[in-house]
């Protein structure tokens, strides 16, 4: 949320989704309807944040790592991107789009580095975005220990900034 409040801030209108809280969502269904209607055509509480993000400039991700992985709650929406690909696989969606990246965990960041290099390929190499920050943090066991991270917190600010 700092990365987001920092660009509200400076300007920015922000819309913020947790998938967590989503009543009927589904992952891709692997019908390839996207690829005739030039964008995903799966109905359910994902398609307004799908919508979103077409009309965004910019845009912030975030999970926590799961079992190495990123939560299944974000690959279930990272799928649903699959619309963002027209048939020839590249993007459909505004050229230009920003976006930053978090991604914590318990440990060490190993695996989570893993995580987010996965994530910027999906966010930067499949759909072009230009990936202004990644944050990976460790030690994050206790819900919103982030926040009592001075330096994650700076760090946030000047992603945010960056997306103003
Ligand atoms: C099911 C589950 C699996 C987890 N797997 C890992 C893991 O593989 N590596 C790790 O460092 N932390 C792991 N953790 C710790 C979470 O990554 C950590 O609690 C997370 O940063 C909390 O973020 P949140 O406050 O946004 O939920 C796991 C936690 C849960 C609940």
């Amino acid at each position: 949320m700092a990365i987001a409040n920092e660009a509200k801030a400076k300007g920015s209108t922000i819309k913020e989704y947790r998938i967590n809280s989503l009543k009927n969502a589904k992952g891709c269904q692997s019908c390839y309807g996207c690829k005739k209607a030039g964008k995903c055509v799966v109905k359910d509480d994902i398609s307004p944040i799908l919508d979103d993000m077409r009309a965004a400039d910019n845009i912030i991700v975030a999970t926590p790592l799961y079992f190495g992985h990123a939560s299944a709650q974000y690959r279930m929406v990272e799928d649903r991107f699959f619309g963002f690909l027209g048939g020839d696989f590249t993007p459909n969606i505004a050229a230009g789009k920003k976006a930053a990246i978090v991604v914590t965990c318990g440990s060490s960041i190993d695996g989570a580095n893993k995580t987010a290099a996965e994530m910027q390929a999906a966010l930067g190499g499949f759909l072009k975005m230009e990936i202004v920050g990644t944050i990976v943090k460790g030690g994050m066991m206790a819900p919103n220990a982030a926040e009592s991270d001075a330096a994650v917190m700076e760090e946030a600010k000047a992603i945010g900034k960056k997306l103003a």
